[in-house]
């Protein structure tokens, strides 16, 4: 197997390490909250793996013939026939991003205030859609997701016990469907097996409760199946992707991420009613049927996209690259979440800053210093991201405390990652004299975005 990345580069966007002092500079000007840093002051941008990817060759020559035609353009022909091709599913919306096919399709399953929305487990913005149309998520992952250093295939999966308990407890029809997640961004990027879709499939087929899956990284979910579940070695990504997407009703993606597109969504549905439905709500919100909030130029460029994501050197290499970064982590001693996701590296701040407790934000923490360190950005998840009860105003606790480094699509290569190993091995072997942080400004909503910090001496 070759090692190298499987395209060469055409077009260079160039980057550099500015000096150390000016990275400290501009961290102190940014409130040390790494959300208001300039990306021409960050080296390696590790942020989000979400719109941050390099298209290739075939999508900017499919941007060309881009039919802006406000309804019936060709461009969304060709996107739906792809998305039926990959999926089965006929009944194709676009939409401009992942939390726009989120605002369409939930307030239509939940009908009444209270009803249940059940997931292996919600981003965010899934989460919030369901709250906002009435509803009540529920995460029923596996515990051995929480466990960060067991060697579980598939720490993504739902767990089937629980699932099947729930929906008994409550009654089918306070259900309003299931929400199977691929991979498990809010997991790490976990991955979940095909046994476990298939099995979810069985129980909302039994009880009449109708399965979507939010899809945003399905190809990379579709590569770890093949890896790692008995029965796929031989399979292709799209074979899989296929089988996968059988097992349920209809998807909502973030073309972001495996559309290999920097803007752009999809909602995708085998039976008609349902898309009638959607379609009722996607002309006034995103907008009309054939384009959805994207131009057709978008539409060409997902097109390409979403099958290119699916192709095998493209796969080994992307999940290969967060897993040599995540390995060159490991043999150092730097504890991380293992095995290593999809789309990043999570590493434990919980472990390695045992001396700043969880108020203190390690997690945050240590992305200031790994900026400061090597100019390279990642994120926390962990009690910072939680935030605070909205009730109580209580500090929420939070099961983890990581910094995530999730990694573009396509756009570093594996040089890049040896720096971020080296930078972050460097704030490892001076890890006791890094300082926790509090606030100075604490906003009300999704804190993280906009508050300021000073270190805690
Ligand atoms: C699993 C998952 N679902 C939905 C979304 C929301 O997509 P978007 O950011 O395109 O609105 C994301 C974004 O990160 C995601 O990871």
């Amino acid at each position: 197997m070759p090692r190298g990345e499987p395209f060469k580069i055409k077009m260079v966007e160039p980057i550099r390490l500015i000096p150390r002092e000016e990275r400290e500079a501009a961290i102190r000007r940014a409130g040390y909250n790494i959300f208001a840093l300039r990306s021409s002051e960050v080296y390696i941008d590790l942020l989000t793996d979400s719109g941050t990817g390099a298209m290739s060759q075939e999508q900017w020559a499919a941007m060309m013939r881009g039919d802006e035609a406000y309804a019936g353009a060709a461009s969304y022909f060709r996107l739906r026939e792809t998305v039926e091709a990959i999926t089965g599913y006929p009944y194709v919306l676009p939409t401009h991003q992942g939390r726009g096919a989120e605002r369409v399709v939930l307030p239509n399953l939940i009908t009444r205030p209270g009803m249940y929305v059940l997931s292996n487990m919600f981003f965010d913005t899934t989460r919030a859609h369901v709250q906002l149309a009435g509803g009540r998520p529920v995460d029923l992952v596996v515990p051995e997701a929480a466990d960060t250093e067991t060697e579980y295939p598939f720490k993504g999966n739902m767990d089937l016990n629980r699932l099947e308990a729930f929906i008994q407890e409550h009654g089918r029809e306070n259900i309003a469907c299931i929400v199977m997640t691929v991979t498990n961004n809010s997991a790490g990027g976990q991955p979940v097996s095909m046994a476990n879709i298939r099995a979810t499939g069985e129980i909302a087929r039994r009880y009449g409760i109708p399965l979507l899956f939010d899809a945003a990284r399905y190809a990379e979910n579709c590569w770890f199946i093949k890896q790692r579940e008995p029965g796929y070695a031989d399979k292709s990504p799209r074979e899989i992707a296929r089988e996968m997407f059988s097992y349920g009703d209809g998807m909502m993606m973030s073309a972001k991420k495996d559309g290999l597109v920097n803007i752009g969504g999809l909602v995708a549905f085998r039976d008609q009613e349902l898309y009638e439905k959607v379609g009722g709500l996607l002309v006034p919100y995103e907008g009309f049927l054939t384009y959805g909030g994207l131009a057709g130029r978008d539409m060409e460029a997902m097109a390409v996209g979403l099958m290119e994501a699916l192709d095998a050197d493209y796969l080994a290499h992307r999940v290969g690259q967060v897993e040599y970064l995540g390995r060159l982590l490991r043999d150092a001693g730097v504890p991380i979440q293992w095995p290593v996701g999809g789309h990043a590296v999570f590493v434990d701040a919980k472990k390695f800053l045992p001396h700043i407790p969880p108020e203190q934000f390690p997690g945050h923490a240590l992305t200031i210093e790994t900026y400061i360190e090597g100019g390279v950005r990642g994120v926390e998840v962990g009690s910072l991201m939680i935030g605070r009860d909205p009730e109580t105003g209580k500090q929420l606790p939070s099961p983890f405390e990581f910094m995530r480094l999730a990694i573009p699509r396509r756009v570093y290569t594996s040089r890049h990652m040896e720096d971020v190993a080296e930078t972050l091995i460097r704030v490892y072997q001076r890890r006791e004299k890094v300082r926790g942080v509090r606030f100075t400004y604490e906003p009300k909503v999704l804190r993280h975005f906009t508050a300021r910090f000073e270190f805690v001496d």
